[in-house]
């Protein structure tokens, strides 16, 4: 049985949203995606109720592609535009925070509109490069006055830590998700995040639940594992300063021991684990073929019950949590994790 959950008063979502990164240009690194897969796979996903889906203004292609998947919903298919939610980010580019203005942000927005066919954006999720640079409050008010306009329905956060948040919220931005990694991998948000979400009844809409597709069956007794996917580019390092390898093995056994009990993978269980923690609201899956389209329907036909949850719980007690809060390794110069990631890809 599929699970949603209303995000602003009339607005429902799924509890599992299609993750839309993995479609980018340059994503995949050992193959090419197969793009008539990938609309069979959303018509497929939509089918079985999964109607949102999570892209960005700087995911390379990924707008124009679901732009393209809205207009075959307009010709003749059953399920209609209107039932399935879009969540796209603004994302200014690093290179030019100090200059973004009104103008700006609005000519971004409208370009969101035009790539994804619609009159309205359902979620804008707003991302802020650098603290150091002034200008963060003021280019969320932008969103608003856009909110005012008609063209954005909900406003929405990613990546932010807890205090740069709590000054959008004290400023009267309307926040009502933050998108942030989440995993059995990375805890930060737990630290002081996610109590805070908690107080404020802000979401979390979680992405890194499956670690790139590292949580699976077929990484058991693997000795090492070459990257196919920026995604485990990113999670791979991630892993490295968690648990480390040993750990990570441990865990998967653990994992696979819960899912033959529920007759699910560990997939299923990393995810349900994820969407157990109070305070989240849905968990991101990245979608790049259709094979994984029937598989994730079992992520709502089981719960897991207390003696499991702490069998994970106390595995990952042994281990290190990532440092900072959610999001600060990424933004330190320097660091590994910022050294992979592009920060200019709007203009
Ligand atoms: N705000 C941000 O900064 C940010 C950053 C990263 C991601 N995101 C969002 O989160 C989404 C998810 O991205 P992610 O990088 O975190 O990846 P992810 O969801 O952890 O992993 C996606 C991969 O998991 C595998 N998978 C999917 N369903 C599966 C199943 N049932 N069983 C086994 N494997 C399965 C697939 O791999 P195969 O196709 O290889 O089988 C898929 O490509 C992105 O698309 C994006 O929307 C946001």
């Amino acid at each position: 049985m599929n699970q949603k959950f209303e995000l602003t008063p009339g607005y429902t979502i799924n509890r599992i949203i299609n993750g839309c990164w993995q479609l980018s240009e340059g994503h995949s690194l050992t193959c090419k995606l197969d793009f008539d897969d990938v609309m069979r796979a959303f018509h497929g996903l939509v089918e079985r109720g999964f109607t949102t889906f999570d892209c960005a203004d700087i995911y390379t292609g990924a707008e124009e592609f679901i732009g393209e998947f809205v207009k075959q919903l307009k010709n003749g298919s059953s399920i209609s535009p209107d039932d399935i939610q879009i969540h796209t980010k603004y994302v200014p580019d690093l290179d030019i925070l100090q200059d973004v203005d009104f103008n700006y942000t609005e000519k971004i927005i409208d370009r969101s509109l035009r790539r994804l066919n619609r009159d309205t954006l359902d979620l804008v999720q707003f991302h802020w490069w650098d603290y150091d640079v002034p200008g963060c409050v003021e280019t969320a008010g932008h969103l608003c006055r856009l909110q005012e306009k008609g063209k954005i329905r909900n406003i929405g956060v990613t990546n932010f830590d807890t205090k740069h948040l709590a000054e959008l919220v004290d400023a009267g931005i309307p926040v009502v998700s933050i998108q942030t990694q989440y995993s059995v991998f990375d805890r930060r948000p737990e630290k002081a995040l996610l109590p805070y979400c908690k107080e404020k009844h802000i979401p979390l809409l979680c992405y890194g639940t499956l670690s790139g597709g590292l949580l699976a069956e077929r990484w058991i007794g693997a000795a090492s594992a070459n990257p196919e996917t920026r995604s485990q580019v990113k999670y791979l390092q991630v892993l490295e300063d968690s648990m480390g390898w040993e750990g990570y093995q441990e865990l998967l056994l653990i994992l696979q021991r819960i899912a033959k009990h529920h007759d699910a993978s560990i997939a299923h269980v990393a995810s349900k684990y994820i969407l157990s923690q109070s305070g989240v609201g849905a968990a991101i899956i990245g979608i790049r073929n259709s094979k994984h389209v029937d598989s994730n329907t079992r992520i709502f036909d089981f719960d897991l019950d207390a003696k499991e949850m702490e069998m994970i719980r106390n595995h990952l007690a042994k281990h290190n949590m990532l440092e900072g809060e959610p999001f600060e390794l990424e933004r330190t110069v320097g660091s590994k994790y910022r050294n992979i990631m592009k920060m200019n890809l709007n203009e």
